[in-house]
Parts: C-alpha cells; structure tokens; sequence
C-alpha cells in the first residue's frame, strides 16, 4: 500500500496512515490472541475520536490471521473486579466513542471475535469476516451483562430468539452466519480481507466530505438511544463485575491449564 506514515501507537496497537486519510489500526498482541489492555483501548478510542479534527477520512480495524480479538484482557477484569470497579473505564470509554465517531469505520475480521470483538462489529459502518473467523459473546458466563449496546443492536439485527443465542448461551458463530445477519457485508478470503476493508475504506475517503458525513448522521438517527443502553449496561456491568459470579468466572478462567 501507498503513502504509509506509522503514527503512535502502543507497543500493542499499530496505527499507520495511508492514502486518502485512511487510518489503519491493528491490534497486535498476538501472544493473548490480542486480549485488550486499557492502554490498547486508549490508544484506539483516540484514532476515533481525534479523526475528524487529524483530517482522517476513515478508519480500518484489523488484528492477524487467526485473531481479530479475544475481547477484554480478563486478568484486567480481575483487578477491576477485586478493586472495586466504578463506571468509568478504559473500555468504557472505548465503547462510548463508538457511539459518537464522525467517520466510517470498517472491520476486517480474521478469527477470533469475543466480547468486544464481536459488539464492536455492530457499530461499524462496513464489515468483512474470513472463514476463519469465529464470533462470540460470554458476557452472561462471565457472570456480566452485554455490553457496546449489543443488548438493544443484536435483537434488532438477528431477532430475539437469534440474539438470545448469542447473548445468552453464548453460542459461537462464524462468518456465514455473520453475513446472513448483516454483521458483516461479505465473507472475505484470509488473503484478501484485509485489502477489501483498505479499498472499501479509500472508496468511501474519496467520496465528497461533506455529503458523506451528513449521510452517515442521518442513517445513525438513533445515537442517543443507544448511548442511553450502554449507560444502563455499563452501570450494571460494573456492579456485576464485582459480584461472585464474574470473580468465580475470572478466576476458572485464568487458573484453567
Ligand atoms: N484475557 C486475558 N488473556 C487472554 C485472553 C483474554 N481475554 N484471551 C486469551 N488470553 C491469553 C491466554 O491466557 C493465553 O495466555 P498464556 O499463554 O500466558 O497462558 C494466551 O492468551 C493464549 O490463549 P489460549 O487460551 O492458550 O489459546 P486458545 O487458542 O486455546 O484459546 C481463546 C483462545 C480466545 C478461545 C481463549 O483464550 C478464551 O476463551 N479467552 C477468553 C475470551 C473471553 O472470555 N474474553 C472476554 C470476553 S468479554
């Protein structure tokens, strides 16, 4: 690709720019199948919300072949849980910013999608899934809610009895389904998928600024309904992530080999 200018990042999260205003962000914490830190979310939350003011036109999230993310590092939600978490968070913030970024975002999605990996995926404006991909939600086996407004999107996108599923018995899905639902737009080979979210992302950037943006406002009428979800879900997520039920969760999890 053209016109690559590596930006800064974590050591854990790569941003370079590209042609058009195109900001790819890669998520690389590859030994944790990408597991995020709040220092990843941070850094990801500013691409989005310093996009319009750093003249980006459109941002690519992408991980590597065989993990988009595995979701919220959970020795992270270890100490949130055992220090006593409050509302406010990394994550939370991320989340936020979702719901508020000016510019298209698109995801290419080759593997694993948990948690985050996945409800970050509703609030992309484009999105692409190799076979490889694998999308999952055990908020409820956590002992936590949904979260990213997934709670209100999901039903809306897959119907109640599919998001009951997803978000109550956490059945994984892959990349067919992900399309017949209307997660993702197409399902992309390994190979490709990251050069069909670059080109998608360069068509949009040079679309007219203006028109684009004032389209893009008006198909997400609707904001305010769904910051008003991920309040009430962040609210209860942090008071159930000090409960017994997420701790035993964590700690199955973190004590499993
Ligand atoms: N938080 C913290 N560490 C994680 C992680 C997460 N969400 N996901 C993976 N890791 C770590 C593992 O602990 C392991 O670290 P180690 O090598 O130091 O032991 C490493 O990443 C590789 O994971 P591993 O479980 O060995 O790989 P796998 O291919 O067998 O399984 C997953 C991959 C993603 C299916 C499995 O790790 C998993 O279920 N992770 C938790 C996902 C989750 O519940 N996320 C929260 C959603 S809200």
């Amino acid at each position: 690709m053209d016109g690559i200018t590596p930006q800064a990042g974590t050591d854990h999260v790569t941003i370079t720019r590209h042609d058009k205003g195109v900001v790819l962000v890669r998520m690389n914490r590859f030994d944790k199948k990408n597991a995020l830190t709040g220092a990843m979310y941070d850094t990801m939350r500013g691409v989005i919300e310093n996009a319009a003011a750093e003249g980006t036109r459109a941002v690519v999230f992408a991980g590597g072949p065989g993990v988009f993310t595995s979701g919220n590092d959970i020795a992270d939600f270890m100490q949130r849980s055992a220090g006593g978490a409050s509302a406010g968070s990394p994550a939370g913030d991320f989340i936020r910013a979702l719901a508020t970024v000016e510019v298209p975002m698109i995801a290419a999605v080759d593997g694993l999608a948990i948690g985050i990996g996945t409800t970050m995926v509703l609030h992309m404006d484009l999105a692409y899934a190799s076979p490889a991909a694998m999308f999952r939600m055990p908020f409820v086996d956590l002992g936590l809610v949904p979260e990213a407004a997934s709670s209100l999107l999901l039903p809306r996108l897959a119907g109640m009895k599919k998001a009951t599923e997803y978000l109550m018995l956490a059945e994984p899905f892959g990349a067919n389904e992900a399309a017949e639902m209307g997660l993702v737009n197409a399902v992309v080979s390994s190979e490709e998928i990251e050069a069909k979210a670059m080109a998608m992302a360069t068509k949009l950037a040079s679309k007219p600024p203006i028109a684009l943006a004032h389209s893009r406002r008006l198909m997400r009428k609707g904001a305010e309904e769904i910051r008003a979800r991920m309040e009430e879900e962040g609210a209860l997520f942090a008071e159930l992530l000090k409960g017994d039920e997420a701790k035993q969760a964590f700690m199955a999890f973190m004590t499993r080999k």
